[in-house]
């Protein structure tokens, strides 16, 4: 078993190879045991499989383009009715993150994809999945068993770490 945490890697070429409706409720759960502001748990996830979507996708988000050869996409949401004060991006963040480490620890490649807070992206994903005022696009997580070979980074940057005083 590989470390998950270590050594996953954003992954954006994937086989056909569908992902299995156990794993995806195991990602789906791992999403929703992250941790949330004021316990609200203001996120949806929205199962994309459909490729006239991710057409749509691709037109609007230049950073999706592999959703186009990919078998599964999950739209991350906030609803700011349901947020505690400005914590939907926070939320939101440790729930993609949970998606990518989970889909890992399943054996799928996985990417990242921003939305938030790009105002241009944002608006045209609303238009695409008629989302009410109050939900909001936050991240497009893509997820397939990868088909790249993707070495191992060692990210590991001492001089990142403070100890007790800047200096
Ligand atoms: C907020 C955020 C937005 C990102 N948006 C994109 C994106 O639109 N397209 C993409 O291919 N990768 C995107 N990434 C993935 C990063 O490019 C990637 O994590 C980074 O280059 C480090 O590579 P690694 O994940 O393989 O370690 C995003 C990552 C984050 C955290």
């Amino acid at each position: 078993m590989s470390d998950i945490l270590l050594e996953r890697r954003s992954i954006r070429k994937y086989t056909n190879e569908e992902v299995n409706e156990k794993d995806l409720n195991y990602i789906l759960h791992a999403a929703m045991s992250a941790p949330t502001a004021k316990n609200t748990r203001c996120y949806y996830f929205m199962i994309i499989k459909n490729k006239n979507t991710y057409k749509k996708i691709a037109k609007v988000h230049s950073g999706a383009q592999m959703i186009l050869n990919a078998p599964l996409a999950i739209l991350v949401l906030g609803d700011t009715n349901l947020a505690f004060e400005n914590y939907l991006p926070q939320d939101c963040a440790a729930a993609t993150q949970n998606i990518l480490l989970a889909s890992k620890y399943k054996g799928y490649g996985s990417v990242w994809c921003g939305i938030y807070s790009n105002c241009k992206r944002s608006k045209a994903i609303e238009n695409i999945f008629k989302l009410p005022s109050n939900i909001k696009p936050f991240s497009l997580v893509i997820i397939g068993k990868s088909a790249e070979n993707k070495q191992v980074k060692n990210n590991w940057q001492p001089e990142k770490i403070k100890y007790e005083f800047w200096k």
